[in-house]
């Protein structure tokens, strides 16, 4: 077939009524997509999914593996009391779950999880990487035949690994990864790959009493609860498209037990041992005999490289026992000069400092020509190296 004789197909998606699943993957399900859900046992996977077929307008068969009807709809009372088009159906044997497929006629099918179901034509215990493959590619078909959206629940372990999700992850057209601490109440499900979309989505969650909620202004659970004490720094920063602003806090202290600890918390600990040896170098701070604790507050885990610059904000800070002006965030990546670089979207941050309240807000200086904003009430502070960063802060 000639390319140019193809028409655009245009994909028609369908909502699922929460705002942040419907974000993740790029604007609702997609017929006869298959999605899977990763994410460590007692995160919050069951919950969330059994959340979106109650409020699914349609019917929804929902196949359980892992619990008793009873189970499910206790869970069911929890988080909602509308009437929905629910089927739970608690079986592992994946030809009778198309059986009930074919009686039930769902136009969406629930699978928790992938680990917990079996098929007849193979010999392999349930779990097992062939079976998981096996029932994955199932599924897989019956959702494009049929053209019903599957969504397929994974378990993954701490280090994010399994027989499961990561074989199934070329097999699937969508792969979605929830996480948080287990400490903390607020989740982050995030778009790994999408087919139908792009994979720099993340949606909010909080973990309540009735269930996920979803949370559209993360600021309330991130920075609620910001202390105004050294160590103690904003970071403009940006996960998938949305901006957030997050609570950087460090503590510095003389090394009492000989060598000294480094330790971070949702932030990489090779970056942070990067950032003291440019401040060591370049702003003669030293760090060599004291302890180094780096701590992302609220549990969040951030890879945006304009975290840097509220890191050394905080570290200097906790240091020198020097407290931050206030209502003042920062966004700049540091490079091995002690030089500020160049961020993404950094519009966006600004927008969203200026937002929720901030008043000043820290940006490389190379950037600050091109700027395309009108900062209102926000001043913005241009640095280009780190020393400078020092003196204009403190
Ligand atoms: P669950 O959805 O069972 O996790 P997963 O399927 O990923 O293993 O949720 C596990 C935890 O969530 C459990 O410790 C109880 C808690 N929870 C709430 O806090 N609120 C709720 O409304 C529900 C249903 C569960
Ligand atoms: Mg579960």
């Amino acid at each position: 077939m000639a390319l140019d004789s193809i028409l655009p197909g245009a994909i028609v998606r369908r909502s699922s009524h929460d705002v942040e699943f419907d974000r993740v993957l790029g604007g609702g399900i997609v017929p006869g997509s298959i999605t899977l859900i990763g994410g460590q046992p007692g995160i919050g996977k069951s919950t969330l999914l059994l959340q979106v077929a109650l409020s699914w307008q349609g019917k929804v068969l929902y196949v359980s593996g892992e619990e008793s009807a009873e189970q499910i709809k206790m869970r069911a009372d929890r988080v909602n009391q509308q009437k929905s088009q629910t089927y739970i159906l608690a079986e592992t044997h994946l030809e009778a779950v198309i059986k009930e497929v074919g009686v039930v006629e769902p136009d969406l099918i629930i699978v928790d999880s992938i680990q917990t179901v079996y098929t007849n034509t193979l010999e392999s215990a349930p779990g097992t990487v062939s079976q998981v493959r096996d029932c994955t590619s199932i599924l897989q078909r019956l959702a494009k035949e049929q053209n019903i959206p599957v969504i397929v629940i994974g378990h993954i372990t701490k280090e994010g690994s399994l027989a499961g999700p990561k074989i199934l992850e070329h097999v699937v057209d969508t792969v979605l990864q929830f996480e948080g601490d287990r400490h903390h109440s607020f989740r982050i499900l995030r778009t790994l790959k999408n087919r139908f979309g792009s994979t720099d989505e993340i949606g909010i969650y909080e973990m309540m009493q009735h269930g996920m909620i979803p949370v559209e202004n993360p600021f309330k659970i991130f920075l609620q609860e910001k202390s105004n004490l050294s160590g103690s720094a904003v970071a403009a920063t940006l996960e998938g498209q949305r901006p957030m602003l997050i609570e950087v806090q460090a503590l510095v202290g003389n090394a009492v037990y000989g060598t000294p600890q480094r330790s971070t918390t949702g932030f990489d600990l090779r970056r942070m041992h990067m950032l003291l040896a440019v401040l060591e170098k370049r702003c003669g701070l030293f760090f060599g005999q004291m302890d180094v604790f780096l701590n992302i507050a609220g549990g969040l885990r951030v890879t945006d490289p304009a975290t840097d610059l509220a890191v050394v904000a905080a570290l200097v800070s906790s240091l020198e026992d020097l407290t931050m002006p206030p209502q003042t965030c920062l966004a700049g990546e540091v490079g091995l000069s002690g030089e500020i670089r160049s961020v993404q979207r950094l519009e966006q941050r600004i927008a969203e400092a200026g937002r929720l309240g901030f008043e000043q807000i820290f940006i490389p200086a190379a950037q600050a020509t091109a700027l395309d904003v009108k900062p209102g009430s926000m001043r913005l502070v241009q640095v280009g190296h780190i020393q400078e960063l020092y003196d204009q802060l403190f």
